[in-house]
């Protein structure tokens, strides 16, 4: 590694293998030099002023980082607005609050089923199936496609593991044929549900074609069953390991403290944050830290590493919601901020209170140890776990 100025100019994933905990090696990379130059240009931000100065200044580091149009994720300036004006609109606190019932359903279901005493499988047996149905039922999909949007969740971790861009292509491929399917059923027109309103939505005046369509719902999808499946095995591994802040969720959850709850599984996706990283390509010339960064250079916000940096987090593992909300970067900010933090903190809050509702005591399972998430991607992969009846 060669330093300048305590900035260097390595790439963290070559390490990649040195230690199975992603933010062990960023914790360690962030404090020699928070600037990253990887062998192909790619800079990585790792410090929480550098990641968000970054995701503020969206003139300079723009989200047109690849030929393919993402929407709203690739766009910029006033096109990003409209297009995000549509996508929030669906996912306001009236949006948020009508889905509440649907997934308490789901969350006792899927919960109410799972045997006591024995082991049972955090991510596979509850983060999943949650995930997929609240997220089907949101969306209007049929129960049918569940078992294919499960199988394409598990296949869609694993080309992620594995960073082989092919096969992340083929995945995504395979994901646009399934919501064309549901796109197909709707053509008639006699849907209501939240896709057939999309497909009737305008931008600017115009109705979206397609491919507009399936882009917006990918990008809905992806953020909604592969992240949130990641986070119940985060939070439900913290909880499992940590008995006094299970006892206190259980308590806030009993008393009805909604607000509390959502800030205490946001601080604990920041101590231990799966969703890694988003990337920029710069439009200028521009300076972080000593670092001198040329126009057109692609850049990855790392956010796992920003939201541990103890330069704002005093002591980055300790559990502290009021004190870390503020700066707190687990959904972004700027104006790629995610639209989709509110849904996911009620979809969470649901189903962990579900799980501590329906239990006095939730544990590792003795049987067999967590596994975490293999560098490059971060979290938990196996969380196994033992449920004591209420
Ligand atoms: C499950 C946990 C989730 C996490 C941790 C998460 C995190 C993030 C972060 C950090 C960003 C900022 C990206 C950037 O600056 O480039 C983002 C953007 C985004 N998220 Fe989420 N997200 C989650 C769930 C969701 C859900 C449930 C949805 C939709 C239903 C969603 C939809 C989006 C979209 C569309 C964007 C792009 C926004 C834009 O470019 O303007 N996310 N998310």
């Amino acid at each position: 590694m060669t330093t300048t100025a305590g900035r260097a100019h390595t790439d963290p994933h070559a390490e990649a293998g040195a230690h199975d905990d992603l933010r062990v090696q960023l914790d360690a990379q962030r404090a020699a030099c928070p600037v990253v130059r990887a062998a192909d240009g790619t800079v990585t931000l790792l410090a929480h002023a550098d990641v968000k100065a970054a995701a503020l200044d969206a003139a300079t580091f723009s989200s047109a980082v690849s030929a393919h149009r993402a929407l709203p994720n690739s766009l910029d300036g006033a096109e990003h607005r409209a297009y995000r004006a549509l996508i929030d609109a669906y996912m306001t606190p009236t949006e948020v609050a009508a889905q509440e019932p649907q997934c308490r359903e789901h969350a006792r279901a899927i919960v109410g089923a799972l045997p006591r005493g024995v082991t049972v499988r955090t991510v596979l047996d509850i983060g999943t199936p949650f995930a997929v149905r609240a997220q089907s039922t949101w969306l209007g999909w049929p129960a049918a496609i569940e078992d294919e949007l499960v199988a394409w969740v598990a296949d869609n971790r694993e080309a992620s593991r594995s960073g082989d861009r092919a096969w992340l292509a083929e995945v995504a491929d395979r994901f646009d044929a399934i919501i064309t399917r549901l796109l197909d059923a709707r053509r008639d027109g006699s849907a209501d549900d939240v896709t057939a309103r999309l497909m009737r939505d305008r931008v600017d005046g115009h109705a979206l074609p397609d491919s507009e369509i399936v882009s917006i719902l990918r990008n809905w999808t992806a953020g909604d069953l592969s992240s949130l499946a990641a986070c119940v095995g985060v939070i439900v591994h913290h909880l499992a390991s940590d008995v006094a802040l299970q006892d206190h969720l259980r308590a806030l959850i009993t008393a009805g403290r909604t607000g509390d709850v959502e800030d205490a599984l946001e601080e604990i996706l920041r101590i231990d944050d799966p969703f890694v990283s988003n990337r920029r390509v710069t439009t200028r010339d521009v300076t972080v830290g000593d670092e001198t960064i040329k126009a057109g250079t692609r850049v990855v916000l790392n956010w796992t590493a920003a939201n541990r940096d103890p330069e704002v987090f005093d002591n980055p593992d300790a559990f502290n919601p009021a004190a870390h909300a503020e700066d707190n970067l687990v959904f972004g900010i700027g104006p790629h901020v995610c639209p989709g933090r509110a849904l996911t903190l009620m979809e969470l809050r649901v189903i962990i209170g579900e799980l501590l509702a329906q239990t006095t005591r939730i544990t590792m399972s003795r049987e067999r140890g967590p596994i975490r998430e293999r560098p490059p991607v971060s979290g938990w992969a196996k969380v196994p776990i033992v449920l004591d009846p209420a």
